[in-house]
């Protein structure tokens, strides 16, 4: 096209693609160029805004790390890594949500019943669960790997005080699918926001707060792996999480039980508990991988 115009551009765009360009690539390539040129038309974007934005991705790489990366989290808080998820759900399985950075791999692996909250005080709680396959049947020797904050807010890799395996640990189900541990309440806490991520949330008036989960990778053989976190239902920022993390079926009830009710019945627990605790029960359920 010798003549571009703000009219012709993006038909111009797509007619440069050569012939043998993949099908994927030339959709996904198209719809882009599409609504990123109507993008510039309904706003008029000005020369200093489409600077300032190319300047805030330049300082989102810059910040970007190994242990940091930036375009993830940007990712997150535009909501684009929730809706791909969701756009991929199946409705019989358990929603998936938001994976995070601060997972690790090589967790170790923890013994049904195991303690995580070790000598950190706070609120006890006993988790327990079984993981099932759509049709209800429990799923055996299930991997599930779970972390979550340690009382103070921070994971162990952001917390010199912390043992690089605190608060972390892959469970294998028993023969019945159940897993269960004892840990400490997690925290609410903030996502990192002294980057072009934290400017954006403060430009549009948004806080960085995250209520309160835990993580799970569940997997099984046979079964599409599961990344997804489980909230309280009493949490302050549970109606504003601000990487859209929530569904309805990840929100649980933390159950109070009194003192001297713990360990239960046929549960061999190995963290000790006097006092009074609670209890959450979450029930993880996998697609087989020839289903959907
Ligand atoms: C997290 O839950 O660990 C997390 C998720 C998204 C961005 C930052 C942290
Ligand atoms: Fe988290």
């Amino acid at each position: 096209m010798r003549n571009v115009t703000a009219e012709n551009i993006t038909e111009t765009f797509t007619g440069y693609f050569g012939d043998d360009t993949d099908p994927r690539v030339k959709q996904l390539m198209s719809s882009l160029a599409h609504h990123l040129h109507s993008f510039v038309k309904e706003t008029k974007l000005t020369h200093d805004e489409w600077q300032y934005a190319l300047k805030m991705l330049q300082w989102t790489g810059d910040i970007t790390t190994e242990e940091r990366n930036e375009f993830v989290l940007l990712s997150d808080v535009l909501g684009v890594s929730s809706l791909v998820d969701m756009i991929h759900s199946t409705p019989e399985a358990t929603s998936s949500s938001v994976l995070g950075p601060f997972h690790i791999s090589n967790a170790p692996p923890r013994a049904f019943g195991a303690d995580f909250k070790g000598d950190f005080s706070g609120e006890v709680v006993l988790v327990e669960g079984v993981v099932r396959d759509t049709s209800g049947n429990p799923i055996p020797l299930a991997s599930v790997d779970i972390w979550q904050t340690a009382p103070n807010g921070l994971y162990s890799s952001q917390d010199e005080q912390q043992d690089i395996n605190s608060f972390h640990g892959v469970f294998t189900t028993d023969q019945q699918g159940r897993y269960a541990f004892t840990t400490v309440r997690p925290v609410c806490y903030t996502v990192p926001s002294d980057g072009p991520v934290g400017k954006l949330l403060n430009a549009t008036g948004r806080h960085p707060w995250r209520p309160s989960h835990l993580h799970y990778i569940v997997s099984a053989e046979g079964f599409r792996s599961l990344v997804t976190e489980v909230f309280p239902d009493d949490d302050p920022y549970l109606d504003q999480d601000t990487v859209f993390g929530v569904r309805n079926d990840l929100v649980t009830t933390y159950q109070p039980q009194a003192a001297g009710t713990f360990p239960e019945q046929g549960l061999e627990l190995s963290g000790k508990v006097d006092g009074p605790f609670s209890k959450i029960q979450f029930d993880p359920i996998l697609m087989a991988q020839h289903q959907g």
